[in-house]
């Protein structure tokens, strides 16, 4: 006797049987994700609205963190919006602050010739180019901001991309695969880690700045891997400290394995000129594989970039994912890069007074007994509070003291580590920096003596 089954939409149940053997193979992966098809016969489901996303887990944590911040009386650093300009001051809701929380390096924001350039390029071709460069987006200012970069970095060429972030992203994600080996100090950017991922290869993390371990790692597992790739930053952008870049070389070269220096926070700050870390130490750029950068730092636009051999930039160009499948730089964004890249050339002293800037604030802030971290007093300088809850709260009380620094809270870093981090440009003044350290102190101590972040929470809770 066979066996009954029920039709399903009207098919017959030796053709259903047909069917389903031929999609089965292919349904299988997606099958787990949806919802069960309703039995035959069964009444259909009450439509339902869209999905509510505060049931997500994740999105209930968040608004737990947030209404236990406002419990304790915390208020929201992030997300405070700023009247114009943000320079070496810059104005919230009317009033003027100290600001050091932004990476405008080398004060080029805002310079008349930069806002010129950008002006004259939106006249020109519009505010977008309104396709990818591959396609019809490419304009003659692109080729002029990627001959800068590889001028600056010192090497055969470079390629543009519409975001520092992705451009990490689409790089190595391209780059490297399946069977490739990725070794990463620990406190890379996120947007390396991003890549790493979604390329396939494996990752390895040596602990921050350790180059003995690199060396392990690399002798424990060069032979295992087609292609190693190293990803280091010319300055961290936490801790604002940078490695020993004639070691990580010397490592690159003797394992035969790739690097790839991340420049977002040291291209404009290191070196006599400001052409970075490989200026600093007087490393020849064709030795490192790749030097990325980001336009939204000393470039004062947004965008990132890769500064190599002309063969690799043209292998980006034509195959790696978010440039082809992504739109041209837009005008304005690539003039102002170009036109900042010419100032950095042409106004060394800028570097400098940076430079003076970032010893002067590390050299103030260690005499007032703050806890600087490993910064080595460049672009980066953070101030080391201890938990998230006390970071939140000091940079609160700053900004009712005149200053504008922002928090760096967990999971950005360990909650142990959590910090305000103060960002130098070449626009601060001394007076300012002194200034600014000593309510730092003032405010930390305050911060400390309201007890720890578990008391302070009890506290609020009473
Ligand atoms: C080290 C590092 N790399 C890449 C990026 C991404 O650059 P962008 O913000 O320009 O997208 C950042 C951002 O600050 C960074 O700190």
């Amino acid at each position: 006797m066979t066996e009954k089954r029920p039709s399903l939409g009207g098919i017959a149940s030796g053709d259903r049987d047909k069917l389903m053997d031929s999609v089965r193979a292919g349904r299988r992966a997606g099958r787990d994700r949806r919802p069960a098809a309703p039995a035959a016969g069964a009444e259909a489901p009450a439509k339902r609205r869209a999905f509510d996303f505060t049931e997500l887990p994740q999105v209930r944590q968040l608004q737990m963190q947030r209404a236990a911040a406002e419990m304790m009386g915390i208020g929201n650093p992030f997300f405070r919006p700023h009247d114009g300009l943000a320079a070496g001051t810059t104005t919230i809701d009317g009033k003027v602050y100290d600001n050091f929380a932004s990476y405008n390096y080398v004060g080029l924001n805002g310079h008349p010739e930069v806002i010129a350039a950008a002006q004259a390029a939106v006249d020109t071709y519009g505010v977008s180019v309104s396709a990818s460069r591959v396609v019809a987006g490419e304009r003659p200012i692109h080729r002029q901001l990627e001959e800068a970069l590889a001028r600056i970095h010192g090497t055969e060429a470079a390629v543009v991309m519409v975001s520092g972030h992705a451009t990490n992203v689409t790089t190595i994600g391209h780059l490297m695969n399946k069977g490739d080996l990725i070794l990463t100090d620990q406190l890379v950017h996120n947007s390396i880690a991003e890549g790493a991922r979604l390329s396939g290869a494996t990752r390895i993390n040596f602990p921050h700045d350790d180059l003995d371990a690199l060396e392990r790692l690399l002798a424990e597992n060069r032979h295992k891997y087609e292609h190693v790739l190293i990803v280091v930053e010319g300055l961290y952008s936490m801790d604002g400290d940078f490695p020993d870049l004639r070691r990580v070389v010397k490592l690159k070269q003797a394992y035969d394995a790739w690097l790839l220096v991340d420049e977002a926070h040291s291209i404009g700050v290191l070196g006599e000129t400001g052409r970075g870390i490989a200026e600093h130490y007087g490393v020849d750029p064709n030795e490192v594989e790749m030097w990325m950068g980001t336009l939204s730092k000393t470039f004062s636009s947004c965008g990132g970039y890769i500064a190599a051999s002309r063969v690799l930039c043209d292998y980006l160009k034509a195959t790696a994912p978010g440039f082809v499948f992504s739109v041209g730089l837009s005008p304005a964004l690539t003039a102002a890069a170009t036109k900042s890249a010419e100032l950095l050339e042409r106004e060394p002293e800028r570097v400098a007074r940076l430079q003076a800037n970032g010893q002067h604030f590390l050299k103030a802030a260690k005499a007032a007994g703050l806890d600087t971290g490993p910064s080595a007093g460049y672009s980066v300088v953070p101030v080391i509070v201890g938990d998230s809850i006390g970071a939140v709260t000091l940079a609160n009380r700053l900004l009712e003291r005149g200053v504008n620094a922002l928090p760096i809270i967990f999971p950005a870093v360990a909650e142990k580590a959590a910090r305000l981090r103060f960002f130098i440009t070449s626009e601060h003044t001394f007076e300012q920096i002194d200034r600014v350290v000593a309510i730092t102190a003032e405010e930390l101590d305050g911060v400390r003596a309201g007890g720890s972040a578990v008391e302070r929470l009890l506290k609020a809770t009473r």
